[in-house]
């Protein structure tokens, strides 16, 4: 259809689309999806091309090599999928617990209480362990739930808990669970590409991830790595379903660098970009401290405006930071107020909805946003006061 004559033009045409999407410019401080840097939504423009190519592997090969370094996952195998992260939480359920197994979830709000839904729903028995919101989970505490509970198969955690802005002690946990010889899922959605992951040393054996946190992409993509003994389990796990069969996916990569199903080639491009850049920059540390550094900022800002934050100090998020509303003021107002001034927040999560708003630090988002984004947020909070 390249030569399709158009009563407008093509111009006219994206711009509707604009309009309907984007009414009004905002700075975005969501949970994700979150801002792009420009040149990577650049880079996402390039025309397509088969996924059976030449091209393609050599850009999937580059792309899985270069995250096997970023995860630390020399001994495992990096994979990825046409999905958001939710289908690989699915897929470790269906792929690594057995039909009538069950799993030790672990909750610390409304990410973990998903893993749970998707624990009961594929037929398996959850066993919960859940703290108060604002809590991480302590090494003590899991220890103590899998001696009472001897025989479940898995332990899953989120690492960081996007609807309180929590960050749990990972490497503490998977090295609890290991000592019970558990297998350790961890959804680290809104975690990878800002928190640390060594994946083999800390003896993770599925980890997962979605392209629209904090790599800063476009969502469509989901990121996986999972160990040798997951995989080796997973051969005797019947009805682990199509789409997501994990060994499906590791036949395709072995043999054609590619995936079972159409990969989203775009947000791979995308992601193959942002690594590159993570390198120009110094690699994976320089890049995470880059994180840690915004978050500070973010956290000192909110609290010379006189908020507390919600997570127990020393376990506050590198990706988001959930902001108590004050005394006598609604959560959802001061999303709504910022909105009206051009800065989009998060609203409060489930339970919290009222309670509290939320700040993403996640993608494309220069320092200025940040001084910008804090000042406009002590006048709304003054005004809200009042
Ligand atoms: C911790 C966590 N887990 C899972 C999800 C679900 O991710 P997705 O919507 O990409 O499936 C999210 C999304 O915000 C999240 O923050």
């Amino acid at each position: 259809m390249g030569d399709v004559i158009l009563k407008t033009s093509f111009n006219e045409v994206v711009n509707e689309v604009k309009d309907m999407v984007w009414p009004k410019p905002l700075k975005l401080f969501t949970a994700g999806p979150v801002a792009c840097f420009p040149e990577v939504l650049q880079a996402m423009s390039f025309q397509m091309f088969s996924h059976r190519s030449k091209e393609y592997q050599t850009l999937h090969k580059d792309t899985i090599l270069r995250l096997t370094s970023f995860l630390e996952a020399q001994e495992s195998i990096v994979l990825l999928f046409p999905a958001s992260g939710t289908g690989i939480m699915e897929a470790s359920v269906r792929n690594f617990v057995s039909p009538n197994g069950s799993v030790l979830v672990t909750v610390i709000g409304a990410f973990g209480k998903r893993y749970r839904e998707v624990v009961e729903s594929n037929g398996r028995k959850a066993v919960v362990l859940e703290k108060g919101l604002g809590e991480p989970v302590l090494p003590e505490e899991l220890d103590d739930a899998l001696r009472k509970n001897p025989s479940v198969e898995a332990v899953t955690i989120t690492y960081n808990e996007t609807s309180t802005g929590v960050l749990n002690p990972l490497k503490e946990l998977a090295s609890v669970a290991k000592e019970h010889g558990k297998l350790v899922f961890v959804d680290a959605v809104s975690a990878m590409g800002a928190a640390d992951i060594k994946f083999d040393e800390w003896g993770v054996d599925v980890v997962f991830s979605s392209s629209q946190k904090a790599f800063g992409l476009p969502p469509g993509l989901a990121i996986g790595a999972f160990s040798k003994a997951a995989l080796k389990k997973a051969e005797n796990i019947p009805n682990r379903g199509w789409y997501f069969d994990i060994l499906k996916y590791v036949k395709y990569q072995e043999k054609q660098w590619s995936t079972p199903s159409t990969p989203p080639i775009p947000q791979i491009i995308a992601l193959n970009v942002v690594l590159r850049i993570i390198d120009e920059i110094g690699g994976k540390y320089a890049w995470l401290s880059l994180y840690q550094e915004r978050a500070a900022k973010v956290r000192e800002g909110v609290k010379k405006l006189g908020l507390s934050i919600l997570a127990r100090k020393g376990f506050e998020s590198p990706t988001i930071t959930c902001v108590r509303a004050p005394e006598g003021v609604d959560g959802l107002e001061v999303y709504e107020a910022m909105r009206k001034r051009g800065y989009e927040l998060a609203k409060g999560y489930g339970e919290l909805k009222n309670k509290s708003f939320r700040i993403g630090h996640m993608g494309y988002m220069p320092n200025e946003y940040i001084d910008e984004m804090l000042e406009e947020l002590g006048k709304v909070i003054e005004e809200l006061r009042r």
